[in-house]
């Protein structure tokens, strides 16, 4: 069978493949720090599940674009939680988990796409599935992975060189792999030098609710709502990766061609979104002070597990933005190419494998986020450790109800937390010793 050309190019998710590996170790009955994959693990609010269980009776084909009901619903959320103005019901689409939305939309614009160095795993192979030319921008890090203004725009100029036609800039705050958010002074340049190109940009939003500590989320979408498109999801902030729901919202008047589009991708591929999940998730934009508490309290536990990583790792002299939202970290030790050089470790592959084999820690290479792989830059979530099943994950949450002092949490529920930072403490250790 012949295959299309740009296979030979495009991986399988490096951080599902990630998440397989780890599980695989781990039905051998090898011990693993799994901090691979980026999935937030709290159990099910049970308002989802009763919900679920009322609705599990639907089985009708129900609209491409969404239930009405839910569609209203959403943009009552984008309303209430991303600070938009009047959204437009008609102007939100509904898929399976928001990739599957970044690949519709992507199937349907035409121009080149723009992306950080680094950025998300899949934005990337995306962009390559539905035939965009990539051009890459990048991330300053020695400013803790501030937008490169200059290289952004650059990198703009030129692809609408080469190829006659406006790019499309793909942002994602807060961020994966770096943990950072955009500041109101990065979106209020991308807006304007995106409106005088312009450009489309399609605003990844999904971590959007977990924010840490003061930090609160700002979206391009405000400065410039004509031109982005925001994508989101309940995977994050409820945990709910598995329900593979996800929604975007595209500018309110000149989207309807886009959203007829989308109709037309979506009625013909995968024709809705399952039937009891489009009336189960309704629950889930309901304005309710139990759902918001759920959803503040899981934050609050993601900040505390982040920053302790983040903290200890900062101890041990190893570079790391520090942490703004989402579960991520995103270390590098390129100031220690010496040292790392003497065992042989030049790449970031090579890296992330030793302290596999030789530490039990399962990280991801930069090098799956578009990075330099010689840049020695790791990608670490936070989210897996000490909440590797349903059982642990629930016991995190009543013990951080119980007692939430951040000393007292980490100290007496985190044994493999703190075990992996004793690891990345050894690992430190051993090498600078030789
Ligand atoms: C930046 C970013 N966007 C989107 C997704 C996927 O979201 P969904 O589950 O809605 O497809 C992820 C998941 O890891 C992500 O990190």
């Amino acid at each position: 069978m012949k295959l299309k050309e740009h296979f030979s190019n495009i991986k399988p998710s490096a951080t599902l493949a990630m998440n397989q590996t780890v599980l695989r170790m781990w039905s051998k009955g090898k011990n693993v720090f799994h901090l691979g994959f980026g999935e937030s693990r709290f159990p099910v609010h049970p308002d989802l599940v009763h919900e679920l269980t009322v609705h599990a009776t639907k089985q009708s084909y129900l609209s491409s674009l969404g239930i009405n009901e839910l569609r209203e619903k959403i943009s009552v959320f984008f309303q209430e939680n991303y600070g938009f103005n009047v959204v437009d019901p008609d102007s939100i689409i509904i898929g399976i988990g928001s990739k599957s939305l970044l690949h519709t939309i992507l199937s349907i614009l035409d121009g080149p796409v723009l992306l950080s160095v680094p950025s998300w795993v899949s934005y990337s192979s995306i962009a390559k599935l539905t035939d965009h030319p990539v051009y890459r921008f990048y991330l300053d890090d020695k400013r803790s992975y501030e937008v490169d203004l200059d290289s952004l725009f650059d990198r703009a100029d030129q692809a609408q060189n080469d190829t006659g036609k406006p790019p499309i800039l793909i942002l994602n705050s807060p961020n994966n792999p770096t943990g950072r958010m955009l500041s109101k002074n990065e979106i209020k340049e991308i807006a304007n030098g995106a409106r005088k190109r312009n450009m489309v940009v399609l605003s990844d939003e999904i971590y959007g609710l977990i924010t840490h500590g003061d930090n609160s989320h700002d979206s391009i979408r405000t400065l410039y709502p004509e031109g982005t498109i925001v994508f989101n999801g309940i995977s994050k902030h409820l945990s709910l990766g598995g329900w593979r729901f996800g929604f975007s919202l595209v500018p309110d008047n000149a989207g309807q061609d886009l959203v007829n589009a989308c109709d037309t991708v979506i009625s013909n591929i995968w024709s809705c979104v399952p039937a009891p999940i489009q009336h189960t998730v309704m629950r889930a934009f309901q304005p309710d002070n139990e759902l918001t508490n759920y959803i503040n309290t899981c934050t609050s536990i993601h900040d505390i597990r982040t920053r302790y990583l983040y903290d200890h790792l900062t101890d041990l002299n190893i570079s790391c933005p520090e942490p703004q939202g989402a579960f991520y970290l995103y270390p590098n030790l390129g100031d220690k190419k010496q040292i790392l050089g003497k065992i042989n470790i030049t790449t970031d592959i090579e890296l992330a494998e030793f302290l596999l084999e030789k530490y039990e820690l399962a990280t991801l290479p930069g090098e799956a986020f578009g990075d330099n792989a010689e840049n020695l830059s790791l990608r670490l979530a936070t989210s897996y450790l000490d909440m590797e099943d349903d059982t642990k994950a629930e016991a995190i949450l009543r013990a951080y109800q119980k007692d939430p002092i951040a000393v007292n949490f980490i100290r007496k529920h985190h044994p493999r937390t703190q075990e992996a930072a004793n690891r990345f403490g050894h690992f430190m250790n051993d090498i600078v010793s030789g």
